[in-house]
């Protein structure tokens, strides 16, 4: 008897294990969405938020993969006596959950934004403290997706402040994707895969095409190098997250808006759009729903492209994606145009698994639409300043 119920016991815990250790299936891309910081920063209200919910459906941007609609810091005034989070009823008369339900009618999902800190970084009331009370609300609400940052932290270990938000969230009995905002400063591509889905690898982006701030916010082209380097880390339900997108922001031109998203796609990089969709032009629509881009981000093999090659400002990148295909950026940082003369197969390029000269590859431009050739063809391309050209390569039968 007693060594049948020790066999339970052990049956039973080895479950229990394995579930507490097995990931989830969040995330198994980068996520896509929406996020209101970059264009509206505090200044959001339940209004905005329903037009930019009806516009990501009738723009297309659903159908192209933007699922999850965002909303980032500010939504939140302070605290009831028992500590649950007030929400603000100026710019949020119906509530969260009303809002949360609308979007959910439209066919996407719902992210809010928290803080491990104290405060938030725009002074509100963040969930030290409050963590596991927060999460049951987020689930009662029906959020989908947490972004979970790192103002006013007041000294906490990075890694246990976002395991206990993890841990929360898991206990809240949602699915919710934790998305880790603490800059990259402790290095959470070495301990954050099972406790979030995607971790930010540098302070905010700004919007510009390269430079740094006074306060560390860095361009596009700076936080591509500091991603260049991070690619073993991302996978399937763990991804690095370069920052939300600038595209169609206003200050970069289309072919850097091209080059900034062409980019974060080589990056497996989480793809959230951070316009004011409302205003967008046709050109910035184009950019952000070009379907085969965004399947050079979405693949499922979920590898992040590196850097092949660097000399000056020209760069080529490669990611390899599922049934031995890859795609190679040719990326011209440089203010003048790169004249690229090549046969991609005398090129050596070589980068993960893909071996360009032991194949010979179908070649397809994903900007212009168009078979161009074989990696035995020379090619040309013109490449305009802060220009891309993005290539897939499928392997000849
Ligand atoms: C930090 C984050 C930004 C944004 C703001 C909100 O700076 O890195 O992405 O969420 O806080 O205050």
């Amino acid at each position: 008897m007693k060594k049948r119920f020790l066999c339970l016991l052990f049956v039973v815990c080895t479950v229990i294990s394995a579930r507490a250790n097995s990931t989830d299936s969040l995330a198994l891309t980068p996520p896509m969405g929406w996020n209101s910081w970059n264009c509206f920063s505090c200044n959001i209200n339940e209004k905005q938020i329903r037009e930019i919910a009806d516009l990501m459906v009738s723009t297309g941007m659903k159908d192209a993969g933007y699922e999850y609609l965002n909303i980032d810091d500010c939504w939140q005034v302070g605290r009831d006596n028992e500590g649950n989070i007030l929400v603000d009823e100026k710019n949020f008369p119906s509530g969260i959950k009303a809002l949360a339900d609308y979007i959910h009618s439209k066919g996407l999902k719902f992210g809010i934004y928290s803080c491990a800190g104290t405060l938030t970084c725009a002074g509100r009331p963040g969930s030290r403290g409050y963590q596991f009370q927060d999460a049951r609300t987020y689930a009662e609400w029906g959020v989908d997706y947490l972004k979970y940052d790192w103002c006013f932290d007041e000294g906490q270990n990075p890694q246990a402040a976002y395991k206990t938000m993890s841990d929360a969230l898991k206990a809240s009995g949602r699915p919710i994707v934790f998305s880790i905002c603490e800059w990259g400063n402790s290095q959470p591509w070495t301990w954050a895969k099972g406790i979030g889905h995607l971790w930010r690898t540098t302070g905010d982006i700004i919007n510009a095409f390269k430079g740094v701030n006074y306060w560390g916010g860095c361009g596009v082209v700076e936080i591509i190098d500091k991603n260049a380097d991070l690619h073993k880390y991302a996978g399937p339900g763990h991804w690095n997250d370069p920052d939300m997108l600038q595209v169609g922001n206003g200050v970069l031109t289309m072919e850097e808006n091209r080059s900034h998203f062409t980019m974060w796609c080589m990056l497996a990089a989480p793809l959230l759009a951070g316009n004011d969709i409302r205003k967008m032009d046709k050109e910035t629509l184009g950019i952000l729903t070009n379907k085969e881009v965004i399947a050079v981000n979405q693949d499922k093999l979920g590898k992040q492209g590196g850097r092949y090659m660097k000399v000056g400002e020209h760069e080529i990148w490669v990611k390899q994606l599922s049934n031995g295909e890859a795609a190679v950026c040719f990326f011209n940082r440089d203010e003048q145009p790169w004249n690229v003369e090549t046969v991609l197969q005398k090129e050596n390029l070589s980068f993960a698994d893909v071996r360009f000269w032991e194949k010979e590859y179908k070649v397809r431009d994903l900007w212009k639409h168009k078979d161009i050739g074989s990696t035995k063809d020379k090619m040309q391309f013109d490449i305009p300043a802060h220009g891309v050209v993005l290539l897939k390569l499928t392997p000849k039968q």
